[in-house]
Protein backbone atom coordinates (compact mmCIF):
# COMPACT_ATOMS: atom_id res chain seq x y z
CA UNK A 1 0.00 0.00 0.00
CA UNK A 2 3.09 2.08 0.21
CA UNK A 3 3.23 3.00 -3.27
CA UNK A 4 -0.60 3.81 -3.67
CA UNK A 5 -0.39 5.89 -0.29
CA UNK A 6 2.49 7.69 -2.13
CA UNK A 7 1.27 8.26 -5.27
CA UNK A 8 -2.35 9.70 -4.06
CA UNK A 9 -0.52 11.82 -1.89
CA UNK A 10 1.53 13.75 -4.68
CA UNK A 11 -1.60 13.74 -6.65
CA UNK A 12 0.17 11.36 -9.50
CA UNK A 13 -2.08 8.13 -11.09
CA UNK A 14 -1.48 5.05 -8.24
CA UNK A 15 0.20 2.32 -9.01
CA UNK A 16 -0.67 -0.83 -6.54
CA UNK A 17 2.74 -1.52 -4.56
CA UNK A 18 0.40 -4.97 -3.20
CA UNK A 19 3.18 -7.59 -1.63
CA UNK A 20 0.72 -9.17 0.20
CA UNK A 21 -1.52 -10.05 -3.50
CA UNK A 22 -0.54 -12.19 -6.01
CA UNK A 23 0.17 -10.48 -9.52
CA UNK A 24 -2.55 -10.88 -12.45
CA UNK A 25 -2.34 -14.06 -14.12
CA UNK A 26 -4.46 -12.71 -17.44
CA UNK A 27 -2.06 -9.00 -17.15
CA UNK A 28 1.79 -9.57 -18.09
CA UNK A 29 2.67 -6.81 -15.82
CA UNK A 30 1.27 -4.35 -13.31
CA UNK A 31 1.17 -1.53 -15.65
CA UNK A 32 -0.91 -3.25 -18.42
CA UNK A 33 -4.12 -3.73 -15.45
CA UNK A 34 -3.56 -0.12 -14.61
CA UNK A 35 -3.82 1.18 -17.60
CA UNK A 36 -6.68 -0.90 -18.36
CA UNK A 37 -8.37 -0.16 -15.17
CA UNK A 38 -7.94 3.88 -16.02
CA UNK A 39 -9.42 3.96 -19.24
CA UNK A 40 -12.59 1.62 -18.35
CA UNK A 41 -15.74 3.78 -17.84
CA UNK A 42 -16.53 3.58 -14.08
CA UNK A 43 -19.56 4.55 -11.73
CA UNK A 44 -18.61 5.36 -7.83
CA UNK A 45 -21.19 3.94 -5.40
CA UNK A 46 -19.49 4.61 -2.52
CA UNK A 47 -17.47 7.42 -1.32
CA UNK A 48 -17.69 10.01 0.76
CA UNK A 49 -17.89 13.89 0.08
CA UNK A 50 -15.43 14.86 3.04
CA UNK A 51 -13.96 11.75 2.82
CA UNK A 52 -12.93 12.61 -0.20
CA UNK A 53 -10.85 15.56 -0.01
CA UNK A 54 -7.73 15.65 -1.71
CA UNK A 55 -4.37 16.37 0.44
CA UNK A 56 -4.11 19.43 -1.56
CA UNK A 57 -7.70 21.14 -0.54
CA UNK A 58 -7.39 19.69 3.35
CA UNK A 59 -3.64 21.80 3.41
CA UNK A 60 -5.60 24.11 2.30
CA UNK A 61 -8.40 24.42 4.09
CA UNK A 62 -6.12 23.66 7.21
CA UNK A 63 -3.99 26.64 6.46
CA UNK A 64 -7.65 28.70 6.45
CA UNK A 65 -8.35 27.09 9.81
CA UNK A 66 -5.33 26.79 11.72
CA UNK A 67 -6.93 26.24 14.77
CA UNK A 68 -7.45 22.92 13.41
CA UNK A 69 -5.76 20.01 14.31
CA UNK A 70 -5.12 18.58 10.89
CA UNK A 71 -1.58 19.40 9.53
CA UNK A 72 -1.55 22.14 6.68
CA UNK A 73 1.48 20.54 4.79
CA UNK A 74 1.02 17.78 2.51
CA UNK A 75 3.77 15.30 3.41
CA UNK A 76 2.91 15.65 7.17
CA UNK A 77 -0.98 14.31 6.45
CA UNK A 78 0.74 10.89 4.67
CA UNK A 79 1.25 10.43 8.57
CA UNK A 80 -2.05 11.93 9.92
CA UNK A 81 -3.83 9.19 7.64
CA UNK A 82 -2.58 6.46 9.55
CA UNK A 83 -4.91 4.79 11.48
CA UNK A 84 -4.70 2.70 14.79
CA UNK A 85 -8.44 1.20 14.35
CA UNK A 86 -12.13 2.47 13.37
CA UNK A 87 -12.62 4.87 16.32
CA UNK A 88 -9.45 6.34 15.24
CA UNK A 89 -10.14 7.02 11.93
CA UNK A 90 -13.49 8.55 12.82
CA UNK A 91 -11.91 10.81 14.78
CA UNK A 92 -9.41 11.75 12.05
CA UNK A 93 -12.50 12.10 9.96
CA UNK A 94 -14.58 14.38 12.03
CA UNK A 95 -11.02 16.66 12.68
CA UNK A 96 -11.04 17.13 8.68
CA UNK A 97 -14.98 17.67 8.48
CA UNK A 98 -14.40 20.16 10.76
CA UNK A 99 -12.25 22.04 8.16
CA UNK A 100 -15.37 23.02 5.75
CA UNK A 101 -16.93 25.93 7.33
CA UNK A 102 -18.81 27.74 4.73
CA UNK A 103 -20.69 27.41 1.53
CA UNK A 104 -17.46 27.79 -0.79
CA UNK A 105 -15.85 25.30 1.25
CA UNK A 106 -18.58 22.88 0.01
CA UNK A 107 -18.82 24.31 -3.32
CA UNK A 108 -15.26 23.73 -3.76
CA UNK A 109 -14.39 20.62 -2.54
CA UNK A 110 -17.26 18.91 -4.37
CA UNK A 111 -16.64 20.28 -7.67
CA UNK A 112 -12.72 19.42 -6.87
CA UNK A 113 -14.07 16.07 -6.16
CA UNK A 114 -15.47 15.75 -9.79
CA UNK A 115 -12.44 16.83 -11.35
CA UNK A 116 -10.52 14.00 -9.70
CA UNK A 117 -13.72 11.55 -10.62
CA UNK A 118 -12.76 13.03 -14.09
CA UNK A 119 -9.28 11.90 -14.34
CA UNK A 120 -10.15 8.63 -13.58
CA UNK A 121 -12.96 7.99 -16.32
CA UNK A 122 -15.54 8.03 -13.54
CA UNK A 123 -18.62 8.75 -15.25
CA UNK A 124 -21.41 8.69 -12.51
CA UNK A 125 -21.25 8.94 -8.63
CA UNK A 126 -23.44 8.34 -5.77
CA UNK A 127 -21.52 10.47 -3.61
CA UNK A 128 -22.06 10.25 0.43
CA UNK A 129 -23.29 13.67 1.88
CA UNK A 130 -23.17 14.25 5.40
CA UNK A 131 -25.28 17.78 5.56
CA UNK A 132 -25.89 17.39 9.38
CA UNK A 133 -21.99 18.07 10.06
CA UNK A 134 -22.01 21.26 8.03
CA UNK A 135 -25.30 22.45 9.31
CA UNK A 136 -24.61 21.71 12.70
CA UNK A 137 -21.46 24.13 12.26
CA UNK A 138 -23.47 26.52 11.49
CA UNK A 139 -23.81 26.73 7.63
CA UNK A 140 -27.08 27.43 6.61
CA UNK A 141 -28.98 24.23 5.17
CA UNK A 142 -30.04 26.61 2.38
CA UNK A 143 -26.49 27.80 1.28
CA UNK A 144 -25.80 24.27 1.86
CA UNK A 145 -27.52 22.52 -0.36
CA UNK A 146 -27.39 25.16 -3.40
CA UNK A 147 -23.35 24.85 -2.89
CA UNK A 148 -23.65 20.94 -3.61
CA UNK A 149 -26.39 21.73 -6.57
CA UNK A 150 -24.55 24.54 -8.19
CA UNK A 151 -21.03 22.23 -7.96
CA UNK A 152 -22.97 19.45 -9.41
CA UNK A 153 -24.39 21.26 -12.36
CA UNK A 154 -20.86 22.59 -12.78
CA UNK A 155 -19.29 18.90 -12.97
CA UNK A 156 -21.80 17.76 -15.48
CA UNK A 157 -21.58 20.72 -17.52
CA UNK A 158 -17.67 20.91 -17.41
CA UNK A 159 -16.12 17.75 -16.30
CA UNK A 160 -18.83 15.42 -17.94
CA UNK A 161 -19.36 13.73 -14.32
CA UNK A 162 -22.53 13.16 -13.49
CA UNK A 163 -23.12 13.18 -9.49
CA UNK A 164 -26.12 12.03 -7.47
CA UNK A 165 -26.32 12.67 -3.56
CA UNK A 166 -27.14 9.61 -0.56
CA UNK A 167 -27.58 11.89 2.27
CA UNK A 168 -26.42 9.89 5.36
CA UNK A 169 -26.88 10.09 9.23
CA UNK A 170 -23.93 10.24 10.68
CA UNK A 171 -24.88 7.57 13.68
CA UNK A 172 -21.96 8.96 16.15
CA UNK A 173 -24.35 12.19 16.24
CA UNK A 174 -27.75 10.00 17.21
CA UNK A 175 -31.32 10.71 16.52
CA UNK A 176 -31.03 14.68 16.51
CA UNK A 177 -28.96 13.81 13.43
CA UNK A 178 -31.21 11.50 12.28
CA UNK A 179 -34.29 13.79 12.78
CA UNK A 180 -32.12 16.50 11.03
CA UNK A 181 -31.42 14.66 7.98
CA UNK A 182 -34.45 13.08 7.46
CA UNK A 183 -35.84 17.01 7.55
CA UNK A 184 -33.46 18.21 4.99
CA UNK A 185 -33.54 15.06 2.84
CA UNK A 186 -37.47 15.33 2.26
CA UNK A 187 -38.18 18.99 3.02
CA UNK A 188 -35.36 20.61 1.29
CA UNK A 189 -34.83 17.79 -1.63
CA UNK A 190 -32.42 18.94 -3.94
CA UNK A 191 -32.61 18.13 -7.22
CA UNK A 192 -29.39 15.43 -7.24
CA UNK A 193 -30.82 13.24 -3.73
CA UNK A 194 -31.55 9.92 -4.82
CA UNK A 195 -30.52 7.56 -1.66
CA UNK A 196 -30.57 7.85 1.72
CA UNK A 197 -28.03 6.45 4.41
CA UNK A 198 -26.03 5.77 7.79
CA UNK A 199 -22.47 5.91 8.59
CA UNK A 200 -20.24 6.34 11.58
CA UNK A 201 -19.31 3.92 13.99
CA UNK A 202 -21.75 0.63 13.98
CA UNK A 203 -20.63 -0.58 17.33
CA UNK A 204 -22.87 0.96 20.02
CA UNK A 205 -25.38 2.18 17.33
CA UNK A 206 -28.51 -0.08 16.96
CA UNK A 207 -29.74 0.72 13.63
CA UNK A 208 -33.45 -0.31 14.33
CA UNK A 209 -33.96 3.05 15.86
CA UNK A 210 -33.16 4.71 12.84
CA UNK A 211 -36.36 2.69 11.21
CA UNK A 212 -39.12 5.51 11.12
CA UNK A 213 -36.46 7.77 9.42
CA UNK A 214 -35.79 5.52 6.72
CA UNK A 215 -39.61 4.86 6.70
CA UNK A 216 -40.08 8.41 5.59
CA UNK A 217 -37.16 8.95 3.28
CA UNK A 218 -37.84 5.16 1.70
CA UNK A 219 -42.19 7.18 1.43
CA UNK A 220 -40.26 10.33 -0.63
CA UNK A 221 -39.12 8.05 -2.86
CA UNK A 222 -35.50 7.78 -1.64
CA UNK A 223 -33.46 4.53 -1.89
CA UNK A 224 -32.17 3.27 1.30
CA UNK A 225 -28.17 2.59 1.34
CA UNK A 226 -27.14 1.76 4.78
CA UNK A 227 -23.46 1.17 5.77
CA UNK A 228 -23.87 -2.33 7.66
CA UNK A 229 -21.37 -5.32 8.58
CA UNK A 230 -17.71 -3.18 8.11
CA UNK A 231 -17.10 -3.53 12.04
CA UNK A 232 -19.95 -5.66 13.39
CA UNK A 233 -21.44 -9.47 12.50
CA UNK A 234 -23.71 -10.17 9.38
CA UNK A 235 -26.29 -9.45 12.26
CA UNK A 236 -26.01 -5.38 11.83
CA UNK A 237 -26.73 -6.51 7.78
CA UNK A 238 -29.74 -8.40 8.71
CA UNK A 239 -30.74 -5.80 10.45
CA UNK A 240 -30.18 -2.67 7.81
CA UNK A 241 -32.37 -5.04 5.65
CA UNK A 242 -34.62 -5.36 8.04
CA UNK A 243 -35.76 -2.21 9.49
CA UNK A 244 -34.06 0.03 7.35
CA UNK A 245 -35.04 -1.52 4.26
CA UNK A 246 -31.79 -1.55 2.49
CA UNK A 247 -31.58 -1.95 -1.31
CA UNK A 248 -27.92 -1.69 -1.37
CA UNK A 249 -25.91 -1.93 1.77
CA UNK A 250 -22.38 -0.10 1.90
CA UNK A 251 -19.43 -2.78 3.06
CA UNK A 252 -21.23 -5.76 4.11
CA UNK A 253 -17.79 -7.07 5.29
CA UNK A 254 -19.22 -9.68 7.79
CA UNK A 255 -21.47 -10.88 5.60
CA UNK A 256 -19.42 -14.35 4.22
CA UNK A 257 -19.94 -15.28 7.86
CA UNK A 258 -23.39 -16.35 7.42
CA UNK A 259 -23.83 -17.94 4.62
CA UNK A 260 -27.73 -17.43 4.59
CA UNK A 261 -27.04 -13.82 4.84
CA UNK A 262 -25.66 -14.15 1.75
CA UNK A 263 -27.96 -16.49 -0.44
CA UNK A 264 -30.79 -13.76 0.47
CA UNK A 265 -28.73 -11.12 -0.54
CA UNK A 266 -28.13 -12.90 -4.61
CA UNK A 267 -31.65 -13.55 -4.70
CA UNK A 268 -32.77 -10.73 -4.11
CA UNK A 269 -29.71 -8.98 -5.81
CA UNK A 270 -28.82 -6.85 -3.57
CA UNK A 271 -25.15 -5.08 -3.63
CA UNK A 272 -22.80 -4.80 -1.51
CA UNK A 273 -20.27 -2.04 -2.00
CA UNK A 274 -16.98 -3.09 -1.30
CA UNK A 275 -13.77 -1.21 -0.28
CA UNK A 276 -11.03 -3.09 -0.05
CA UNK A 277 -8.32 -0.65 1.43
CA UNK A 278 -10.59 1.00 3.22
CA UNK A 279 -11.30 -2.26 5.38
CA UNK A 280 -7.62 -2.90 6.01
CA UNK A 281 -7.04 0.29 6.73
CA UNK A 282 -9.62 0.75 10.01
CA UNK A 283 -8.18 -2.92 10.51
CA UNK A 284 -12.43 -4.04 9.41
CA UNK A 285 -9.80 -7.06 7.87
CA UNK A 286 -6.69 -7.85 8.28
CA UNK A 287 -4.95 -7.02 5.37
CA UNK A 288 -5.65 -7.23 1.66
CA UNK A 289 -5.03 -11.31 0.92
CA UNK A 290 -7.95 -11.82 4.06
CA UNK A 291 -10.67 -9.52 2.33
CA UNK A 292 -13.61 -11.80 2.04
CA UNK A 293 -14.57 -10.39 -1.32
CA UNK A 294 -13.71 -13.82 -2.99
CA UNK A 295 -16.72 -15.44 -0.89
CA UNK A 296 -19.05 -12.63 -1.77
CA UNK A 297 -18.10 -13.52 -5.43
CA UNK A 298 -18.51 -17.01 -5.30
CA UNK A 299 -21.77 -16.87 -3.71
CA UNK A 300 -23.61 -14.70 -6.70
CA UNK A 301 -23.67 -11.47 -4.13
CA UNK A 302 -24.03 -8.38 -6.75
CA UNK A 303 -20.22 -7.55 -5.88
CA UNK A 304 -19.37 -3.28 -6.88
CA UNK A 305 -16.42 -1.77 -6.45
CA UNK A 306 -15.83 1.50 -4.00
CA UNK A 307 -13.05 3.81 -2.73
CA UNK A 308 -14.84 4.85 0.65
CA UNK A 309 -12.27 7.76 1.37
CA UNK A 310 -9.88 7.81 -1.16
CA UNK A 311 -6.77 10.43 0.07
CA UNK A 312 -7.62 9.39 4.01
CA UNK A 313 -6.49 5.70 2.54
CA UNK A 314 -4.14 6.59 0.45
CA UNK A 315 -5.99 4.93 -2.87
CA UNK A 316 -8.61 6.03 -5.68
CA UNK A 317 -11.24 4.09 -7.36
CA UNK A 318 -8.80 2.56 -10.27
CA UNK A 319 -6.59 1.52 -7.31
CA UNK A 320 -9.54 -0.67 -5.65
CA UNK A 321 -10.62 -1.96 -8.86
CA UNK A 322 -7.33 -2.80 -9.90
CA UNK A 323 -7.48 -4.68 -6.73
CA UNK A 324 -10.23 -6.17 -6.87
CA UNK A 325 -8.93 -7.61 -9.85
CA UNK A 326 -5.78 -9.10 -8.28
CA UNK A 327 -7.97 -10.64 -5.24
CA UNK A 328 -10.36 -12.14 -7.77
CA UNK A 329 -7.57 -12.85 -10.57
CA UNK A 330 -10.17 -11.41 -12.94
CA UNK A 331 -9.33 -10.93 -16.67
CA UNK A 332 -10.19 -7.55 -18.86
CA UNK A 333 -14.05 -9.32 -19.40
CA UNK A 334 -14.13 -9.77 -15.69
CA UNK A 335 -13.13 -6.24 -14.86
CA UNK A 336 -15.39 -4.87 -17.06
CA UNK A 337 -18.13 -7.30 -15.79
CA UNK A 338 -17.34 -5.45 -11.88
CA UNK A 339 -17.51 -2.11 -13.79
CA UNK A 340 -21.36 -3.10 -15.19
CA UNK A 341 -21.76 -4.50 -11.50
CA UNK A 342 -22.10 -0.87 -10.59
CA UNK A 343 -24.06 0.15 -13.53
CA UNK A 344 -26.72 -2.13 -12.50
CA UNK A 345 -26.66 -1.59 -8.75
CA UNK A 346 -26.83 2.36 -9.51
CA UNK A 347 -29.61 4.75 -8.96
CA UNK A 348 -29.72 5.72 -12.89
CA UNK A 349 -32.70 5.42 -15.09
CA UNK A 350 -32.55 2.32 -17.26
CA UNK A 351 -31.44 4.60 -20.68
CA UNK A 352 -28.62 5.83 -18.90
CA UNK A 353 -27.40 2.26 -17.56
CA UNK A 354 -27.43 0.85 -21.15
CA UNK A 355 -25.72 3.91 -22.36
CA UNK A 356 -23.08 3.07 -19.58
CA UNK A 357 -22.82 -0.47 -20.06
CA UNK A 358 -22.39 0.44 -24.05
CA UNK A 359 -19.70 2.49 -23.26
CA UNK A 360 -17.71 -0.29 -21.37
CA UNK A 361 -18.91 -2.91 -24.20
CA UNK A 362 -17.45 -1.16 -26.50
CA UNK A 363 -13.74 -0.69 -24.29
CA UNK A 364 -13.64 -3.85 -23.25
CA UNK A 365 -13.81 -4.99 -27.29
CA UNK A 366 -11.16 -2.67 -28.24
CA UNK A 367 -8.95 -3.84 -25.96
CA UNK A 368 -9.36 -7.35 -27.15
CA UNK A 369 -9.43 -6.81 -30.37
CA UNK A 370 -5.54 -4.45 -29.69
CA UNK A 371 -4.31 -8.03 -28.29
N1 LIG B 1 -17.85 7.84 7.18
C1 LIG B 1 -16.80 8.02 6.39
N2 LIG B 1 -16.21 6.85 6.11
C2 LIG B 1 -16.92 5.89 6.74
C3 LIG B 1 -16.82 4.50 6.83
N3 LIG B 1 -15.86 3.81 6.22
N4 LIG B 1 -17.72 3.85 7.59
C4 LIG B 1 -18.69 4.52 8.21
N5 LIG B 1 -18.83 5.84 8.15
C5 LIG B 1 -17.95 6.53 7.42
ZN1 LIG C 1 -18.34 4.51 3.78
Amino acid sequence: MAGARRAAATGGSPVPDLPDLPESTHFTDAADLTGFVAGLPKVELHVHHVGSASPRIVAELAARHPDSAVPADVAALAEFFTFRDFAHFLEIYLSVVDLVRDAEDVRLLTYEIAREMAGQNIRYAELTVTPFSSTRRGIPDIAFMEAIEDARKAAAAELGVSLRWCFDIPGEAGLEAAEETTRMACGLRPEGLVSFGLGGPEIGVPKPQFKPYFDRAVAEGLHSVPHAGETTGPGSVWDALTYLRAERIGHGTSAPQDPRLLEYLAERRIALEVCPTSNVATRAVPDLAAHPVREMVRAGVPVTIGSDDPPMFGTDLNTEYAIAARLLDLDAAGIAALARNGVEASFLEAPAKAALNGEIDAYLAAHLSAR
